[in-house]
């Protein structure tokens, strides 16, 4: 399962990238906006940054403005990925990217049918909110599962599902378990992965008793 860090803070991206766990970065209007950074010259830092796909999201909603904004965001780097709203429009603009060769995210996809329209218009990635639908008492992973389900019957389908809105370990847990592509979430939450008392309560134990042999390996 790929790793990517629903964020655009910096520091971060880096820890994440220099501890080997991340594989891409996810960004939205919403973390621009808290981040208080120019657009542009943000995204080009984290794609110096990080190898894997970058998603940056198109602001408008009418086709041709999108069209221009997916234009100007993939000739960012490489490795962006525009990210398209799950809107006819934005699958629009989603089949002219792909034609081309670029990777598009369609976001804010709520249902196993919006996951199907996204893989026939040629998308890199569906991104399912799992804690927006837990949020209004919905199964997100459900979602999950049932997508999967329909990519898997399809061989010419290669879009990957992009587990997003990731509130907690379990949600990628129980993704990962189903197959999932990629997972994005806070930094915090793959660092909550990390933890686990009775490896809090080993280690000491052996750092402990390591000190009784007084010995040193260099
Ligand atoms: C990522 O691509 C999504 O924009 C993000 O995961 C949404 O998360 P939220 O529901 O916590 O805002």
């Amino acid at each position: 399962m790929k790793f990517f860090a629903d964020t655009s803070d910096i520091d971060d991206i880096k820890k994440l990238n220099e501890a080997g766990m991340l594989d891409g970065v996810t960004t939205n209007p919403s973390i621009i906006a808290k981040s208080g950074r120019d657009f542009i010259p943000l995204i080009e830092e984290i794609c110096d940054i990080v190898e894997g796909p970058v998603s940056a999201e198109v602001a408008s909603t009418d086709y041709e403005t999108m069209s221009k904004e997916g234009a100007k965001l993939a000739a960012i780097a490489d490795n962006v990925a525009v990210k398209v709203p799950l809107t006819p429009a934005g699958l629009r603009v989603c089949k002219e990217l792909s034609d081309k060769g670029t990777m598009v995210n369609v976001t804010l996809c709520f249902s196993p049918g919006q996951a199907l329209l996204a893989a026939k218009a040629g998308a890199a990635f569906i991104s399912p909110f799992v804690g927006r639908l837990d949020d209004i008492c919905q199964d997100g992973l459900s979602l999950i599962a049932d997508i999967l389900r329909i990519y898997e019957n399809y061989e010419s389908f290669d879009t990957e599902v992009l587990v997003a809105s990731v509130r907690n370990p379990i949600h990628i847990i129980e993704s990962a378990k189903m197959g999932a592509h990629v997972v994005t979430c806070p930094p915090s939450v793959i660092h909550q992965l990390y933890s686990h008392p009775l490896t809090d309560k080993g280690l000491a134990a052996f750092v402990e008793d390591w000190k009784k042999t007084g010995q040193s390996i260099l």
